[in-house]
């Protein structure tokens, strides 16, 4: 049977796997950060305001700039009712309080009118996530309702890397962002990000959390270097004799997506740690063709569209004057076959992703006043949009 096309890490190249194969050889990659300097610069000019630091993942970046809005201990902040444990992690290791909120259902973004509803006074912060990479339908009202009860806000940019609002970047509406370069993203390091604080008390205190951050320890680099190469043979390269070997042969050392603690809320360090030069040197390399990888990911949505139309299939809305990067298309389907997306998958050719399965996705949790936030956790499943060349899936 043809391989189904890959949700993870389809931006890696044979260039990122020679990067790999370099880098474990070099000690000033492995434990150094000269090249992460370089690479915090790049990103810094690349998104024209505020001050970038590249981080070991989206989440250590969310703790970092956290941290460096000056949350702290009792702070609310309101997130939106469709995320990842990791996020909610990030924020309660920085000792806040995330709150939650319900979102719309057309461009999967917070809900206005039920933030409003959330805000205590507690509440000091929203995080307004970019799901899919797309601009949610009240991001303006947002900003203007933070604005006007003296909220700060942090742009949850970790699908978004390139999308516009207006013809402003993401990532530059709010007091601070961040972005993630983990398998599942618009770019792969297998764990990576970035945290970009705006403003100049914000941004001088990121500068000094990351200039005292731990770089990983060197194992813990060759293990994410390995799984640079298991990932190229494996889910790229289109070689199976290759694909079996890679599997066995970095079966003990693969990274994985997150860690037991991460599981039970565990306060742990890999939260604290910054991106070593041997990860920053595959951020370049792969942010060279951020131009065509976005292009091919617009043209593969848009097919999605038409077949999502074609089967009346609900999605989401493009709000007018954004331009989303669409990271995955997500559609909505039924909460049977969300609960087993392999059929889809086989139907398709392509893997089916889920996020997210709960407000805390994968963790249990029910926000019974989210009920938009839970009827998608419930129902809305999503799809690849970065195919390998020549594949040929169900919805053309
Ligand atoms: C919406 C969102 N925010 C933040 C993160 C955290 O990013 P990372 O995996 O790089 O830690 C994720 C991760 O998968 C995510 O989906």
């Amino acid at each position: 049977m043809e391989q189904l096309a890959p949700l993870l890490s389809a931006t890696l190249s044979a260039r990122e796997l020679e990067i790999a194969r370099h880098a474990r050889h070099e000690p000033a990659l492995l434990s150094g950060a000269h090249e992460t300097g370089h690479w915090d610069a790049r990103f810094e000019a690349w998104l024209g305001r505020g001050t970038a630091r590249a981080f070991i993942g989206g989440r250590a970046a969310l703790l970092a700039v956290t941290r460096a809005l000056g949350l702290g201990a009792g702070d609310g902040v309101i997130i939106p009712a469709f995320t990842c444990q990791c996020v909610v992690n990030a924020l309660r290791f920085a000792g806040t309080q995330p709150q939650y909120a319900d979102i719309e259902t057309v461009g999967f973004g917070l809900d206005v009118a039920a933030v409003e509803r959330a805000i205590t006074t507690q509440t000091r912060a929203i995080m307004i996530q970019h799901s899919f990479g797309l601009v949610g339908r009240d991001f303006e009202a947002l900003l203007a309702l933070a604005r006007s009860r003296g909220l700060l806000i942090i742009e949850d940019c970790a699908h978004a890397l390139g999308a516009r609002y207006q013809g402003q970047k993401l990532g530059t509406f709010g007091d601070a962002a961040v972005f993630s370069f983990e398998r599942s993203k618009i770019i792969t390091t297998i764990h990576g990000g970035m945290a970009v604080a705006h403003g100049a008390t914000a941004g001088a205190r990121l500068q000094a959390l990351a200039a005292q951050a731990p770089l990983p320890a060197s194992e813990h680099t060759l293990s994410q270097l390995d799984s640079v190469e298991h990932d190229y043979w494996v889910r790229v390269a289109n070689d199976p004799a290759k694909a079996a070997w890679a599997r066995e042969h970095f079966a003990a050392t693969l990274m994985p997506q997150m860690w037991p603690e991460e599981f039970r809320g565990i306060h742990f360090s890999r939260y604290e740690e910054r991106m070593p030069s041997a990860i920053a040197r595959l951020a370049h390399s792969q942010f060279d063709r951020l131009d065509t990888i976005l292009a091919a990911r617009r043209q593969q949505a848009a097919r999605w569209q038409a077949w999502a139309q074609r089967a009346a299939y609900a999605t989401a809305a493009v709000v007018p004057g954004s331009e989303p990067v669409w990271l995955r298309f997500p559609v909505w389907r039924d909460a049977a076959l969300k609960a087993q997306p392999h059929a889809l998958a086989r139907e398709l050719g392509v893997e089916v992703g889920v996020w997210f399965t709960t407000p805390a996705h994968p963790q249990p949790s029910v926000q019974a006043h989210c009920p938009q936030g839970m009827d998608a956790c419930a129902r809305v499943l999503n799809l690849p949009t970065l195919l390998p060349a020549g594949h040929r899936y169900a919805g053309a």
